[in-house]
């Protein structure tokens, strides 16, 4: 049997009752007296934080990423060093659904994962896909609004996210990656996950590649259809999250073989596209992958609130020997997390222990609300000071990066070598008949309540990718094949003009 411990008040008082107001008489009023019952009430009430503005509903766990290659060539990173291991938390996410969303919708998949490592904490906030929809962050927020609830009706909108999509048409690798087989994992065990952007890595003699980071599952790839998950999510909304759960309380730890990919700075110069648009792809012909290490997920959290809700990950959090790039998309992720987390969790949210470092953090930041760990005592709270405290370290500086032209708002696609389709036109041709033919029922239901314009933006943008891809969704969303082929003769601007 159980022996009860003590209830106690927020100040450490025992409660004397916790199912019985204090009334004026056995059948009168509740009197103010009852102080205990008032911050009951009052703390309830302000539980809620508020959601992630996107990548609202999510799941975590711990674990440990052991490097057993050699890629000190590349990066002095101490993460990254032969047979470093270093412990983790990642969280797994849907993108626009809000926190209460079941979890087997189609939509990409988030997978942040911070490195506790010796240096500080190293944030990888990426997706399973190895691309995005935009490049812009111009675009950012408008993507979010279009997917998520319409300001009318409040319900989500097809013909929102299919406009926004289709007059953006470096959406389209992006699209044919959703609506495949892929939209939907069978599990987050059951997919890769990638960094997406280009970064950089440096070694010791500060020389400097493009970097491209690979996780791929162990697990190997499983997906539904929108028949099965429509089953799974009619009975339980949080099927993956208790799938992760309980693979790891059985021991059943996933893993992830992680690689990466690498152009010199010399090859970044000469590479037929932009290196640095998070709408195109690295061929693995041409940019091989290289063997990391594997990462494993191996601990479930204790409080779900304490540890995922309140998780906090942003690109802004590298390590000497891990850098940005000159990606736009990914220098304005740069900002945007932790202004978004001074908000939805405070200024001092980094000390949160699933934020905090495992290192010694000496930093010079003070005050601010729920600072609770004793604000460095008497520590000079400025630098530079004559007692002897902490200073800027010189050394780990990032080599420079060379930067050409002229500052300007230079739309990507009036450089002559941006092809937003290729990609997109390269995975439908390596897709086995099976898989091209979902990927055409799946779009084709997707779109079928919005309206005809749309679908032929789309099914133009479909046959510039590949004529076969574009007769195909002609057929299936039943629209003049005749028509998608002379839309497809138009420029963006002329299609846009045709389609709006
Ligand atoms: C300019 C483009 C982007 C902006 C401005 C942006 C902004 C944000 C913001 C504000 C959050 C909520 C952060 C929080 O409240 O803690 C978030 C979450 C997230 N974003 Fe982005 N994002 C961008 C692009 C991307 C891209 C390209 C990826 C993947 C490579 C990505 C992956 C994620 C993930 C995984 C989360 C959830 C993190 C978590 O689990 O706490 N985002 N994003």
């Amino acid at each position: 049997m159980n022996e009860y411990k003590k209830l106690t008040n927020e100040a450490g008082a025992p409660v004397a009752d916790n199912e019985n107001a204090i009334t004026a008489g056995p059948r009168g009023p509740v009197v103010m007296q009852d102080v205990w019952l008032l911050e009951k009430m009052a703390h309830f009430n302000r539980e809620v934080i508020p959601e992630r503005r996107m990548h609202a509903k999510g799941w975590g766990a711990y674990g440990k990423l052991t490097v057993t290659r050699d890629i000190s060539r590349y990066t002095k990173a101490k993460v990254l060093q032969p047979g470093a291991v270093t412990e983790s938390f990642t969280r797994f996410s849907t993108v626009a659904g809000e926190r209460g969303a079941a979890d087997c919708e189609r939509d990409i998949r988030g997978v942040a994962t911070k490195f506790y490592t010796p240096e500080g904490n190293w944030d990888l906030v990426g997706n399973n896909t190895p691309t995005f929809f935009i490049r812009d962050v111009h675009n950012f927020s408008d993507l979010n609004r279009a997917v998520k609830r319409d300001p009318h009706t409040g319900r989500r909108s097809a013909q929102n996210n299919w406009d926004f999509w289709t007059l953006l048409p470096e959406c389209f690798h992006q699209i044919t990656v959703v609506m495949s087989d892929r939209g939907i994992p069978a599990s987050f065990r059951n997919m890769h996950f990638f960094g997406e952007h280009t970064f950089s890595l440096y070694n010791e003699k500060n020389e400097r590649v493009w970097c491209k980071f690979h996780f791929k599952t162990q697990q190997g790839i499983k997906n539904l259809t929108n028949g099965e998950a429509a089953a799974i999510n009619g009975m339980d909304r949080e099927y993956h999250g208790k799938d992760l759960y309980e693979a790891i309380e059985r021991g059943d730890f996933p893993r992830w073989t992680m690689y990466i990919q690498v152009m010199t700075e010399e090859q970044a110069l000469n590479h037929y596209e932009n290196p640095f648009d998070i709408t195109k792809i690295w061929p693995h012909k041409e940019y091989p992958l290289i063997e990391v290490g594997v990462y494993e997920l191996n601990r479930n959290p204790e409080n779900y609130f304490a540890e995922v809700e309140q998780a906090a990950f942003t690109p802004a959090h590298v390590v000497p020997g891990i850098g940005f790039s000159p990606d736009r998309f990914l220098q304005g992720r740069l900002f945007a997390y932790g202004d978004a987390q001074r908000y939805r969790l405070g200024v001092n949210h980094n000390h949160i222990p699933v934020n905090r470092a495992k290192v010694e953090v000496n930093e010079y930041h003070r005050d601010g609300f729920m600072r609770v760990d004793g604000n460095y005592g008497a520590t000079p709270a400025y630098s530079p000071n004559s007692a002897g405290y902490w200073t800027a370290q010189p050394e780990v500086a990032e080599p420079p990066m060379a930067i050409d032209g002229a500052m300007w708002r230079y739309d990507p696609k009036d450089d002559p070598t941006d092809d937003c389709f290729r990609a997109g036109g390269n995975l439908w041709r390596v897709l086995a008949e099976d898989k091209k033919e979902l990927l055409i029922q799946n779009t084709a239901g997707d779109i079928a309540s919005c309206t005809e314009n749309i679908k032929y933006r789309h099914a133009a943008h479909c046959y510039l990718a590949d004529p076969e891809y574009g007769r195909r969704f002609a057929e299936a969303a039943k629209l003049d094949f005749e028509k998608v082929k002379e839309l497809s003769k138009l420029d963006h601007k002329g299609l846009i003009a045709a389609t709006i």
